[in-house]
């Protein structure tokens, strides 16, 4: 984070290239000439001159906070804090003036008063601490007023977390990132107390409060106040002693310091804090989880996870969700797979790696020699890297002759990936997260942004509290970001198409559409508008259920929006018509003038962390990695040639074909990885009962999963922690993952089982590391011509499509859409009904998502500690007026059935759904949700249509307790204020500005 900086609620860092381009102004320091970017924090142009001001309570990613007053400098002869002091052409600054050494001190030394330097057994001492950096640059040996511990205890109550009142120098950093960077609005400082503190929801206990530990107060937190509970005892060489033992030495500093001053102490400590560095080791990684691509530094020592540390993710900087920051547990955890299982009758064996693959070759080679190459599936996974699917899709299409090969995608993305195809030429976001921070007016459909992608929904949320971005939401299912939202609707389920191609048409009858663009840049005008006539208002009225005047209203403030970021999920693509609907939204986005110009476009939002690589790099049964055809005679034969082998040049199978070719007797034979496909696609009984009819299954995991009991091998695959490679995240952004642990037990990358099970059927790859594959895929993918390791090294990020010479395209579409002409295409469309919809007998409409805490079916979170006693249970939750009508009250135990099966499960009774409908998390400890899924699909990508589930409710005659436990985030009461509000620290009655009287301080 160092040399990065932000002005006020702007995301440039200071030291980029856009930012250097900016200087503009010159400054006078200490007699020095300096370039300065006029406007900017001064602390921003004193730091990039190499100025050594001390700055506590400032962070460069949030801004002046202004509540230490260390960094007090004299500007035309008078003392100002030189991070709130915005720098102008010409300023005369003093940092090294007496007085403003003097103020310095003065107010480091209140600092001081409220934290106890016990450095050497401190778990933050890692050399990065603020406080301890501080005191030893200052070179402070005594302190002017003595430590003065708070009337409070620590705070332990969180699981992943802890605050210690005695050691918080209420610097309010954690107030800033908590009020204004993550927005969750729980922190604030009890300015008015006698002894002011940071306080949850205005003085709870951490646990039960609004607190959803993102960790972001503890990324910023300048010394150890707040500190992950995994650092507690374990970063230090004398840290793990006992709590009194701790006591001594802590009350031996305190005896020492008067005698030997600072110096000698901070030198100790100084040196034990090196020594940590021979055994703490620092590996940037990708987070496994979602598709925002959250990058960090995860701090080992041993197989221990000290703590990620979030600072210079391109998607992310200093955010995480609570499943980047803490959610790691699993990598660990007693159910590993560590060893090849092999079936027999209707247990497993452990067996040797050289066993399996002799046994795998020698099945999945009989089928092939027996019923073709086309009787075997390849099923991949978006957990895994691009690496990995390339190879996958190699081994189906190379060695073993089919293009039966897909991925998870098939479950979520694919709709509005059709949906763009169509309209706007690649299946990928328009821009970058940046864009949709930037843009006027976000538009959210179908996604419940801030619980499945929690980080980015924190730039929305910013821009909406801070920058006047307006904010209109579409969803069944009332969540935060729709209590946020300036527009909140609430279409009948299935019907997003027909408001979304009513409001089109009201904005070109009305002559609101932006015919300038659309004259230049789009294609079929008058045949799209033509099929927009049946969508008039009041036909979207009587569909959606929404009102005319609503309608319009949304239908107007989307015109007159300078710039719109459209964002949606699975609420859009898991219906029956998931890429119409996604094509609508791109129809309306291309009506308005909103692509080719940041802070506009396209966002369908990946769901797992490598959803859109996984495509990307080929495994799809239509395309070869860049999304180039199977079927074009030119491009299969540029592959038949670097890989020495005839390819098919028939689409293959999707995932959902798959399973119906099973069922048909087609497909005799599966391989696949990091993907339970039992629970995660739909109608889990019919997916169950196909895969027992296989004739030879490979299973590859970290755990046994529910579709491993389906396996006749099941293969122990590591997590992301334990391999290299690369995940491309919902922006198109390719960035690189290092191995953090080694592979647990005999577990080993997924891209080398796939080579080791490619040899096992008689290839002869030798790839040596992910880089030779990566490598191989830039050298034939047009789309990755530029893409190298190099490039992407540490940090280093590329958005595709990149050129050969490494240039990237962060906004998607510049120059033109990509079509042989250049031009987009309007899309015509009609509306059909949802599959199936509620009836007499299911009279109830079953909706599923994601939870925060929970990573999809949850295989990964409930084996996290901290997040299985957050959240241990499934529910349902149920509207108010249903409980009201059905005498439900919240712990109830239901049975809920739909056309395919049945679920017991306990009801929550919550406003968050409305009527009729009704809705459970995706994770569970047991059976999934799933198991009531139909069997019904998206008409044109197969995608299931999910969230399209009648079903029936029978009550049972037993009350248990509240499924969520009082120390869920969700019990929580936010108290948003505008940042940590330090004008009621000034106003304190015993608060001077140092420097306003005479002070008097040796400085040493
Ligand atoms: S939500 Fe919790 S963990 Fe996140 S910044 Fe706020 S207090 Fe910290
Ligand atoms: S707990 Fe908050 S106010 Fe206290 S030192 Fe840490 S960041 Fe500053
Ligand atoms: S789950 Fe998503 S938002 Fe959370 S840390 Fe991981 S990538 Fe970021
Ligand atoms: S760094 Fe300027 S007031 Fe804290």
């Amino acid at each position: 984070m160092d040399g990065i900086t932000v002005a006020p609620h702007s995301l440039a860092p200071v030291g980029s290239p856009e930012q250097a381009a900016q200087l503009n102004c010159s400054i006078t320091v200490d007699g020095r000439q300096a370039m300065a970017i006029a406007g900017e924090p001064l602390v921003d142009a004193l730091n990039r001159s190499g100025i050594e001001v001390p700055q506590v309570c400032y962070h460069p990613r949030l801004g002046p906070i202004q509540t230490c007053d260390t960094c007090m400098v004299k500007v035309g002869g008078k003392l100002v804090r030189a991070c709130g002091t915005k720098t102008a052409d010409g300023m005369v600054v003093e940092s090294e003036a007496a007085e403003a050494r003097a103020a310095q001190r003065e107010a480091f030394d209140r600092i001081l008063k409220n934290h106890l330097l016990y450095c050497t057994v401190c778990d933050n001492s890692n050399g990065n601490c603020t406080v301890h950096n501080t005191t030893a640059k200052m070179k402070v040996e005594h302190q002017k007023y003595p430590y003065t511990p708070k009337p409070y205890e620590k705070d332990m109550s969180n699981p992943f977390y802890r605050y210690d009142p005695d050691q918080c120098i209420l610097c309010g950093r954690c107030v800033e990132a908590c009020q204004n960077v993550q927005v969750n609005e729980t922190l604030s400082i009890g300015w008015e107390m006698d002894h002011p503190r940071v306080l949850w929801d205005g003085g709870q206990q951490i646990a039960g409060s609004s607190c959803v530990s993102c960790g972001h107060c503890i990324t910023v937190c300048p010394c150890n106040a707040l500190m992950e509970k995994s650092m507690l005892g374990e970063a230090g060489y004398l840290t793990h002693l006992p709590a009194e033992g701790l006591e001594k030495m802590i009350d031996l500093v305190k005896e020492l310091e008067p005698e030997t001053g600072y110096g000698p102490i901070m030198m100790v400590s100084e040196t034990e804090a090196a020594m940590r560095e021979v055994r703490v080791k620092r590996t940037k990684t990708v987070c496994t989880y979602c598709g925002v691509g959250c990058s960090f530094d995860v701090w080992t020592k041993d197989r221990h996870i000290l703590k990620v540390e979030p600072g210079e993710g391109a998607a992310n900087n200093i955010s995480t969700c609570v499943k980047g920051k803490f959610g790691w547990d699993y990598v660990n955890h007693e159910d590993r797979l560590q060893q090849p299982l092999i079936r027999e009758g209707d247990a497993f064996r452990p067996a040797s790696w050289e066993e399996a693959l002799a046994l795998i070759g020698k099945r999945l080679g009989g089928i092939k020699a027996e019923h073709g190459p086309d009787a075997l599936g390849f099923i991949s996974s978006s957990k895994c890297t691009n690496e990995e699917n390339y190879l996958m899709q190699k081994l189906a299409r190379a060695v073993v002759g089919t293009n039966n090969v897909d991925n998870c995608s098939r479950y979520c993305q694919s709709p509005a990936t059709q949906g763009l195809f169509r309209t706007v030429g690649y299946g990928g976001d328009s821009g970058s997260i940046s864009d949709i921070a930037s843009a006027a007016m976000v538009v959210v459909i179908g996604s419940n942004t801030t619980e499945s992608h929690p980080v980015l929904s924190t730039r929305v949320k910013r821009a909406h509290k801070l920058n006047g971005q307006k904010l209109i939401v579409a969803d069944l299912r009332r969540h935060e970001m729709a209590d946020r939202a300036d527009i909140f609707i609430q279409p009948s389920p299935g019907t997003d198409l027909v408001w979304l191609s009513a409001v089109t048409k009201y904005i070109f009858d009305n002559g609101l559409a932006k015919m300038d663009f659309i004259e230049r840049w789009v294609n079929k005008v008058e045949e799209y508008r033509k099929s927009l006539e049946p969508f008039t208002m009041e036909y979207a009225a009587k569909i959606t259920g929404l009102s005319v005047e609503t309608l319009t209203r949304v239908a107007e403030e989307i015109a007159a929006a300078e710039s719109v970021c459209i964002l949606w999920a699975m609420g859009v693509t898991q219906h029956c018509g998931g890429s119409d609907t996604s094509t609508a939204i791109s129809n309306l986005l291309l009506a308005t003038g909103n692509y080719m110009r940041t802070g506009t476009g396209a966002y369908p939002l990946r769901g797992h962390n490598n959803v859109q690589g996984a495509s990307d790099f080929g495994c799809m049964p239509i395309y070869f990695p860049g999304y180039e055809k199977v079927t074009d005679d030119e491009v299969r034969h540029r592959y038949e040639q670097a890989w020495g082998v005839k390819l098919s040049s028939s689409k293959g199978l999707d995932n959902h074909e798959m399973v119906r070719a099973i069922e048909d007797g087609k497909l005799k034979g599966i391989y696949l990885f990091g993907e339970d496909m039992f629970s995660a696609d739909s109608n889990a009984n019919y997916v169950g009962a196909q895969f027992a009819k296989l004739d030879f299954f490979v299973v590859q995991d970290i755990f046994f999963s529910e579709t491993c009991r389906y396996a006749d091998v099941v293969l122990p695959a590591s997590p992301s922690l334990e391999k290299e490679g690369t995940f491309v995240n919902t922006e198109r952004r390719i960035q690189r993952l290092y191995e953090v642990l080694e592979p647990l037990g005999e577990s080993r990358p997924d891209w080398r089982i796939v080579q080791d099970i490619a040899n096992s059927l008689g290839a002869k790859w030798n790839y040596t590391h992910p880089a030779d594959v990566m490598h191989e895929a830039a050298s034939l993918a047009p789309m990755f011509a530029g893409v190298t390791y190099d490039r992407l090294a540490g940090y280093k990020t590329l958005q595709w499509p990149v050129a050969i010479d490494g240039t990237d395209q962060p906004l998607l579409y510049t120059e033109k859409f990509n079509f042989p002409d250049g031009k987009a295409n309007f899309y015509p469309l009609e509306w059909i009904a949802p599959c199936e919809e509620i009836d007499q007998e299911y009279d109830i409409h079953l909706n599923n998502g994601r939870l925060l805490e929970h990573f999809h079916e949850g295989n990964m979170t409930y084996r996290v500690k901290g997040i299985h006693e957050e959240t241990p249970n499934r529910f349902l939750e149920v509207s108010p007026e249903l409980a009201e009508e059905r005498n439900l009250q919240t712990g109830q135990w239901v049975d809920v059935t739909s056309r395919y099966g049945e679920l017991r499960v306990q009801v929550l009774v919550t406003d968050r759904v409305k009527g009729k409908q009704v809705f459970i998390p995706l994770n569970s400890p047991e059976k999934p949700v799933n198991l009531l899924t139909s069997h019904f699909t998206d008409r044109v990508t197969h995608t299931p249509a999910y969230k399209e589930t009648p079903v029936h409710m029978k009550i049972l005659p037993w009350k248990g307790e509240n499924p969520l436990p009082g120390i869920n985030f969700r019990n929580g009461h936010p108290t948003p204020q505008r940042g940590v509000e330090v004008e009621r620290k000034w106003a304190r009655k015993d608060y001077r500005l140092p420097g306003d009287e005479l002070v008097q301080i040796k400085t040493q």
